[in-house]
């Protein structure tokens, strides 16, 4: 008889057995594994190509996890109240004797975490006795999953399941902020930093030095490997053309990230139009000037990553 356990189960068996699984969040596709297994995390860095000092982000259903890794404080637990779950990760310090293995941490002392909200997401850790570690699903460097299918594009059957959650509503990654000291925002992404804020009444700042950086990884990221130019105002004919805009021209080049210029709604449809892109072969990427706020400085932030492609 074919295997008949639900998904979800499957997803157990597979994790229980230090395997990597394809899941759904509300931001981007994780690559999920039991963050406190060596061998289960190893495969992570492995099937990512990703660079063992960079360190992952540990997905909790809820406190009653975490407050076994890390040590919390106010500014935390403010935040979480509002926005978790949700696109949001927290930098705390970890608790010495913390089971969280040291391929997550890249044996320092402090940890990422998230919340996510997706239900499929949140049903699995509640079912399971341990955080799952969870990069997004992409190979390194490269752009981030939005759906079943583009995590099936970055690994094909290197990985044996995906946990199909539709297309990610958010569509970038999760805003990640420090808290262990001064509170300051190390990267853009689902929760505005104006939002954050205007909560906290501080004036947190993005400072994306402090997110570790591995020696040799170049600068490059979110990038789909095709050179890409931004603020443009006029593309050339045979590149692809990104738009926030309505134009009255109709062009076979142009792709819309939106048409009523809504910034949210083209976070969303950001990596989807860059990997259609990819896949219609165009050879450079022009971009249109996107307004440097809220998510349009998200956006302009993965965009000038993905430039430094040569
Ligand atoms: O939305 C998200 O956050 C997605 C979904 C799957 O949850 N995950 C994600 O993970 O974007 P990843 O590994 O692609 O990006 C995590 C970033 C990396 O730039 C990493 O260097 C940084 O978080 N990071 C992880 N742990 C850190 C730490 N302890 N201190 C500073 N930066 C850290
Ligand atoms: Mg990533």
């Amino acid at each position: 008889m074919k295997n008949k356990l639900s998904n979800i189960k499957k997803a157990i068996k597979y994790l229980n057995k230090n395997q990597c699984i394809g899941i759904p969040t509300e931001t981007v596709y994780g690559l999920g594994a039991n963050a406190y297994s060596s061998v289960a995390t190893a495969k992570i860095f492995k099937l990512k190509k990703r660079p063992k000092k960079n360190p992952l982000i540990v997905h909790y259903y809820d406190l009653k996890l975490l407050k076994k890794d890390c040590n919390i404080n106010n500014h935390f637990l403010k935040l979480y109240k509002k926005y978790s779950p949700g696109p949001i990760s927290y930098i705390l310090k970890l608790k010495q004797g913390s089971l969280i293995s040291k391929n997550v941490t890249n044996k320092k002392n402090t940890l990422a975490v998230r919340f996510p909200s997706h239900p499929i997401t949140r049903n699995l850790l509640k079912k399971l006795d341990y955080p799952l570690a969870a990069p997004s699903a992409n190979i390194s460097t490269k752009i981030s999953p939005v759906s079943k299918k583009d995590v099936q594009d970055e690994f094909g059957k290197k990985i044996s399941l995906i946990l199909d959650g539709g297309s990610s509503k958010i569509g970038v990654e999760s805003t990640i902020i420090n808290l262990i000291n001064k509170p300051q925002i190390l990267r853009l992404g689902g929760i505005a930093k104006e939002e954050i804020n205007q909560y906290l009444k501080l004036n947190v700042k993005f400072n994306n030095r402090s997110i570790i950086k591995s020696p040799g990884q170049g600068k490059t990221h979110y990038s789909p490997y095709i050179k890409l130019r931004l603020n443009v105002k006029n593309a050339n004919k045979n590149e692809a053309f990104i738009l926030i805009k309505k134009r009255k021209k109709i062009n076979k080049n142009y792709f819309y990230l939106s048409k009523k210029n809504n910034l949210k709604e083209a976070a969303k449809n950001l990596y989807k139009t860059l990997r259609k892109i990819k896949k219609r072969n165009f050879k450079s990427i022009a971009v249109e000037r996107i307004v440097n706020k809220g998510f349009g400085e998200v956006i302009n932030d993965r965009l000038k990553k993905a430039s430094y492609f040569k």
